[in-house]
Parts: C-alpha cells; sequence; structure tokens
C-alpha cells in the first residue's frame, strides 16, 4: 500500500511517500536518520521507541506509517530544542539518573507527556507515568527523583506548554460512511490503535485507519444502555464521566500509557482473545455490540460476537462501531485481574461479576471469567442458580454453585496450568460471592 502521507515531523512538514503499513519506528530511523528513537523488542513492551503522537506517549513499534496522517510527531531530536528538556537534562544530571543511556529519550519523553499533563505529579503518579518504559540499569529511583526535581525547579515550563491540535486528513476515511465503502471495497483490514495489529505488522497489509472517524468516538446513553463507540481509547473512557466504575477498573489495569493513549475498546473486543480486560466487563455486563457495513447495521449480544479462539461474527465489509452496556444492574459489582507484575501485564485469570439484591432476594448475579478458555466464560444458566434466593439461603446455596462452575471450567493448557486457572476462578467466585452476601442492601 503505497501512498503520501503528510505529517509534521518535529515541527516540519513531512511527505513520506513509502508503504503506508510500514512502522513509524522503522521510518523514523532508516529514512528520517532520527537514531534518537531506539529499537528494543518491537512488541509494545519496553517502551525504547516512545515518541510524542499529537501530545501523546506511543510507542513508534506499533504504528503504522498510515495512521499518523496529519499528526504531529516529536522525537528526542525535536524535543532536545525546548527549554523543558534543557530542564529535565539537568535534573537528570543532578540526579545521576542516567547510566547506559539506551532507555533516555524515551524516558525522556515520556516524562514530558507527564508534567504537560500534570506539572506537579506525585510519586506515584511519575511511577505510572513511565510504567511503560523499562530500563535495564537504573532501578528507576534515580529517574522518578529527576522527574520530580524538573516539576520543582521548572514546572511552570510544563504549566505553559501548548499541546499540538491535530488534523485529519490524507487518505485515512473521514466518516463512517466513508470508512464502511472502503472495507465493502477493498476488504481492508479496520485498524483501531493498531496495538494488537502492529506486533505481526505486515507490510502488505491493506488497513482502514479508523482514528479520524468522529462517530466512532461518542459516549453516550439512553434509559436502558450506555454507549460506547468503538474507537474510543482506554484512555478517553478512563477520563469520560460515563464509563462505569468496574469499566475504570478493567482499563487502569491495561499495559501502560502509551498502549493506553491508542488501544481501543473495539480492537479489544474484534481482536477476538479472551484475555481482553475491557471486553471482560462487557461480556459481564451481557452487553450488546453493533456491526454496520454497507448493507445496514446488526446488533448482537456480545457474547455471540465470540465464535472460537480469535474467531469472532465480523462479517468481511462490517466494522463494529458501538458496545451497548445495560445500565441496570452496574451499582454492585467487582473485577480482578491476575497478572505476572503491576504494568504492561496480559491476564493470567480475569473475573468481573454485577449483583443486585432487590426486596431481600437476589435479583441478579452475573459473573464472567476471562484468559481461561478460548473464548470468555459466561453462563446465565448456571448464575440463575441465586436468583430469587434471600441471603441466607444464597450462603447455603453456595457449595452448589461453586460445583456447578467447578464441573463446567475447562480450562486451556498453557504457561499457567489449567488446575491453577481452575483454582483461582473458583476462588475468585467464592470471594465475590461471600463479599457480596455480606453487604447491606436497602
Ligand atoms: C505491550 C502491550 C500490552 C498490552 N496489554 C494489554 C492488557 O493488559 N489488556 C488487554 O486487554 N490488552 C492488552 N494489549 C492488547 C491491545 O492493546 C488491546 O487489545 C487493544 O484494545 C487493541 O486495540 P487497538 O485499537 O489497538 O486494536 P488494533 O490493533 O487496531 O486491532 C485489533 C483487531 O481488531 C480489529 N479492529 C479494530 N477496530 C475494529 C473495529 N472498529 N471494527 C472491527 N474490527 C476492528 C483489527 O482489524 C484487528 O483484528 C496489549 C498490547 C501490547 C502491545
Ligand atoms: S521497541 Fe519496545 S516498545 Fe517499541
Ligand atoms: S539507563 Fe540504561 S536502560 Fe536506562
Amino acid at each position: 500500500m503505497a501512498e503520501v502521507t503528510t505529517f509534521t515531523l518535529n515541527g516540519s512538514t513531512s511527505s513520506y511517500k513509502g508503504n503506508q503499513s510500514a512502522r513509524l519506528l522503522d521510518v523514523l530511523r532508516d529514512e528520517y536518520k532520527l537514531t534518537g528513537v531506539k529499537c528494543g523488542c518491537k512488541e509494545g513492551e519496553c517502551g525504547a521507541c516512545a515518541v510524542i503522537k499529537d501530545g501523546k506517549l506511543i510507542n513508534s513499534c506499533m504504528v503504522a506509517m498510515g495512521s499518523i496522517a496529519g499528526s504531529e510527531i516529536t522525537t528526542i531530536e525535536g524535543y532536545k530544542k525546548t527549554d523543558r528538556f534543557a530542564a529535565l537534562d539537568r535534573a537528570f544530571a543532578k540526579t545521576s539518573a542516567v547510566q547506559c543511556g539506551y532507555c533516555m529519550p524515551a524516558m525522556a519523553l515520556a516524562i514530558e507527556c507527564l508534567l504537560s499533563e500534570n506539572h506537579a505529579p506525585s510519586e506515584e503518579e511519575i511511577r505510572r507515568g513511565i510504567s511503560g518504559n523499562l530500563c535495564r540499569c537504573t532501578g528507576y529511583n534515580a529517574i522518578v527523583k529527576a522527574a520530580m526535581l524538573a516539576a520543582e525547579e521548572s514546572g511552570e515550563l510544563w504549566q505553559n506548554s501548548v499541546k499540538a491540535a491535530k488534523a485529519a486528513f490524507g487518505f485515512t476515511p473521514k466518516n463512517l460512511d466513508e470508512a464502511l465503502e472502503i472495507r465493502a471495497a477493498r476488504n481492508a483490514i479496520p485498524y483501531g490503535g493498531g496495538t494488537d495489529l502492529m506486533i505481526k505488522a505486515d507490510p502488505d497489509a491493506d488497513y482502514l485507519f479508523l482514528e479520524n472517524i468522529e462517530e466512532l468516538k461518542r459516549v453516550y446513553e439512553d434509559l436502558e444502555f450506555i454507549h460506547f463507540s468503538a474507537g474510543c481509547t482506554f484512555s478517553e473512557l478512563l477520563k469520560n464521566s460515563l464509563a462505569p466504575g468496574i469499566l475504570k477498573e478493567a482499563l487502569k489495569g491495561i499495559a501502560a500509557p502509551a498502549i493506553r493513549n491508542f488501544g481501543t475498546i473495539g480492537g479489544n473486543i474484534a481482536n477476538g482473545s479472551a484475555k481482553a480486560d475491557s471486553a471482560l466487563v462487557f461480556i459481564a455486563a451481557d452487553s450488546k455490540i453493533k456491526l454496520q457495513s454497507v448493507r445496514g447495521e446488526r446488533v448482537i449480544p456480545l457474547k455471540s460476537f465470540y465464535l472460537g479462539r480469535k474467531r469472532t461474527a465480523l462479517e468481511k465489509d462490517e466494522i463494529a462501531t458501538e458496545v451497548l452496556m445495560p445500565k441496570k444492574w452496574l451499582n454492585c459489582c467487582s473485577y480482578h485481574k491476575v497478572g505476572a507484575r503491576k504494568a504492561l501485564a496480559i491476564s493470567r485469570i480475569s473475573f468481573a461479576g454485577f449483583f443486585s439484591v432487590e426486596k431481600g432476594k437476589i435479583a441478579h448475579n452475573a459473573v464472567a471469567f476471562g484468559a481461561v478458555e478460548d473464548v470468555f466464560i459466561r453462563r446465565p444458566d448456571l448464575d440463575e442458580m441465586l436468583l430469587g434466593l434471600t441471603l441466607e439461603e444464597a450462603k447455603k446455596a453456595k457449595p452448589k454453585y461453586l460445583k456447578a462452575y467447578e464441573d463446567a471450567i475447562n480450562p486451556t493448557e498453557g504457561r499457567v496450568s489449567a488446575s491453577y486457572r481452575k483454582a483461582v476462578c473458583l476462588n475468585l467466585l467464592g470471594e465475590f460471592i461471600d463479599s457480596m452476601l455480606k453487604r447491606e442492601y436497602s
């Protein structure tokens, strides 16, 4: 796919005439010779390749050239010319925060993005802000000190910094109708944030870049549902007041800022993975998904969208446009992700549950497990066992309920053993029921 991508690179307009599916990382290093952009893993894990796109940190290995049309890209070579870099550089020197230096260009840009949003961050906020940037040498403490020192001594520089506004143009479709037509005619692959697609970047792929489509960015509610458009990124939803707490809890645990800034809920669902964290919450809430094509639209239960391991019901000409989350049972709920570490951990097992008691009896009980089988586990037929029971009756029914799940769960064997997965599922379910039965209900 060779077209022209026009974008701003370190303040100057640039026209790239190569493959739109090439990685931004490779183009910056090989064609523009911007070797301050480092390569570590090409899987979005190390953060060494981070650059700033329209004011937000992004791993350039996870971005296809076609998705940056109209964007402003800043690499360390451009950032070095700012007063803010000079302040940060002084702070790095004073705290001896640099050892081999390999992680530092991206680390400086991560701190720039953090301080631009919050020019007086706490230590915890700094650690979260740089959680996607691995450093093999320093142990991070000196880097955190440097960021704090820069904020203390020169915070006003960031207070006054203005973020680049984003202008959309190029071959990327400008609205949903245009996107649906391209999808039907070219069978192009929908590209949300590219954070899954770019792991196995395919230079021959024909991507349909959805990022600039306003219709895919909305969140609104009606009497029954909260409607989340598929193009909403995790970071956008974390700031949205309509997103319920349980969804935000799941989103907070996804990867690190550079992934959350561009990963979308549409991509999280359409990748068909049973490890997807936002998708699990939508499944437990019995959400629906809207699929649109030039032929029209259909709204189906999200559960039936998943057909098997990474297989979905998405037709070749369809785009997922919206998730409809029922509002009725959102008050009493719980989410838990078991991962290997705090940041950048893919779920080993995940759990979400909703519960409700009305007039002393259980009116709603809906649980789902992720990362256990090829598709999410959601079994309303088992959850019904507790419906209509008083809390005392439910305590007695709990062992039978857990046994029903023990018989039903059939975990896949992988890095984590099947027996461990099943044991953790039953523990999470047991804890969920206990905590729900202990609550006061009016
Ligand atoms: C380092 C790293 C850490 C990660 N950590 C987590 C984690 O903790 N939890 C987690 O859940 N995920 C994680 N992910 C996976 C990924 O970030 C998410 O799945 C994300 O939601 C993908 O969204 P995207 O918009 O980037 O998808 P893309 O890569 O753009 O697309 C993914 C798939 O969905 C399709 N697609 C995208 N949008 C649409 C649409 N609107 N309609 C139809 N099809 C569409 C694409 O064609 C593709 O098949 C991680 C990824 C990386 C690289
Ligand atoms: S090279 Fe490691 S995140 Fe991009
Ligand atoms: S200073 Fe060496 S990797 Fe960070």
